[in-house]
């Protein structure tokens, strides 16, 4: 069995994490996502994983390399421009010749993959579509169905009047490859907005798999955080699982749970407070505090200092007397200097990648 898996996107919502490394490589639990991902589709039988890559693929293909390593093979497509996540598959067709998934590069979730191709085969549509529920559906791209499960229709972003469901396009699909006949070549094309409206207009079946099973989309902070929060919660056990080389001074105080990296350093009085991950050789130092947070590689949490509910990218550094508070984002390299407060969800870019001046985030 075959996915598609689109990682072409560029991860603007999830800046400044992204702004070095492509969303699909970012950690979780200490792991690419994407490790996440293929782990998952391996599970439900996919043998073969298509990457449709735009920016930023090098990290990934030197990764994975064909995929051996993690049991699975792995292909890489790289597009000149965004042809779009319909468009991106498009370009995928020579590899695909029989009922194949896609998915959104960025969903992490328990959705049954298996149960979901089995309806599909037992119904027969052209193509099937995983719906999730959420809360506020007035933000997402809503979708509609009959009775039958049949799809009626997409409403990108429905106003509270115009809301007829809470079930919001989870971002997996199984395709027949005849359906990508309806997709222009080397044009940018999107499944919500051109593929899957064009079939319903022309009688095609669209098959919703509404779901319950655990699902989110980790494309912004707030969401991977959370992500991370429900993984680690998910443990049971309030554990802490230390990583080789790390080294706890013995009135350090740790409470699960907590993922600590290899060659972490946690020094005296300093504490760590669980849901937390620390990167690889990340340091805690004297009397510091970190809560609630992510910490990529190399980072450094200064005497004294505080970071509370926060991502801090790979070699950040907080220095003492400059909490670093809920919902704060640092990019990689940044420092936060003394006497620096930074406002509630504040997001600190890299010298390197300074802030672009675009106010949708
Ligand atoms: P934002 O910029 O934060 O919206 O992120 P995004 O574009 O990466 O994600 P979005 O949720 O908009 O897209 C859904 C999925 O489709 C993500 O996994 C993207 O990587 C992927 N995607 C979006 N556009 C393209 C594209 O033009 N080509 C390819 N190959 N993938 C795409």
């Amino acid at each position: 069995m075959k996915a598609v898996i689109l990682v072409g996107g560029e991860g603007t919502r999830l800046r400044p994490l992204t702004c070095n490394v492509p969303k699909a490589m970012v950690p979780i639990l200490n792991r690419p996502f994407l490790e996440y991902m293929a782990g998952y589709l391996k599970e439900h039988g996919v043998e073969d994983i298509i990457l449709a890559t735009g920016s930023l693929p090098d990290p990934i293909q030197s990764y994975f390399g064909d995929g051996t390593k993690f049991g699975i093979r792995m292909t890489y497509l790289v597009e000149e421009s965004p042809l779009g996540t319909a468009g991106a598959v498009k370009n995928a067709e020579a590899f695909l010749d029989e009922s194949f998934f896609v998915f959104n590069g960025d969903v992490l979730t328990e959705i049954d993959l298996t149960a979901m191709m089995r309806r599909h085969q037992e119904i027969g549509p052209k193509v099937s579509i995983a719906l999730t529920p959420v809360d506020n559906p007035t933000i997402y791209g809503v979708v509609e169905t009959d009775a039958e499960g049949k799809v009626k229709r997409f409403m990108e972003k429905p106003s509270r009047d115009e809301v007829t469901s809470n079930l919001i396009n989870a971002g997996i699909y199984i395709l027949e490859p005849e359906v990508l006949e309806h997709v222009p070549v080397a044009t940018p094309f999107m499944f919500e907005h051109h593929l899957f409206p064009r079939l319903l207009e022309m009688g095609e079946v669209i098959l919703s798999y509404p779901s319950d099973a655990y699902w989110i989309d980790t494309g912004t902070p707030e969401k991977y955080l959370e992500a991370h929060h429900d993984l680690l919660w998910g443990w049971g056990d309030r554990g802490i699982r230390l990583g080789r080389g790390s080294k706890i001074h013995s009135t350090a105080r740790i409470e699960g749970p907590a993922l600590i990296g290899e060659e972490c350093v946690i020094a005296e009085d300093a504490q760590v407070k669980g849901p937390t991950v620390l990167g690889p050789r990340c340091e805690v130092a004297k009397g510091a505090v970190v809560e609630g947070s992510v910490l990529w590689h190399d980072s450094k949490v200064g005497e004294g200092a505080i970071l509370r509910n926060c991502i801090a990218g790979s070699y950040s550094c907080v220095q003492h007397g400059s909490p670093v508070l809920d919902g704060c984002v640092l990019g990689d390299n940044v420092t936060v200097g003394r006497g620096n407060r930074l406002a509630k969800g504040a997001r600190v870019w890299p010298e390197s990648h300074p802030k672009p001046n675009i106010t949708s985030f």
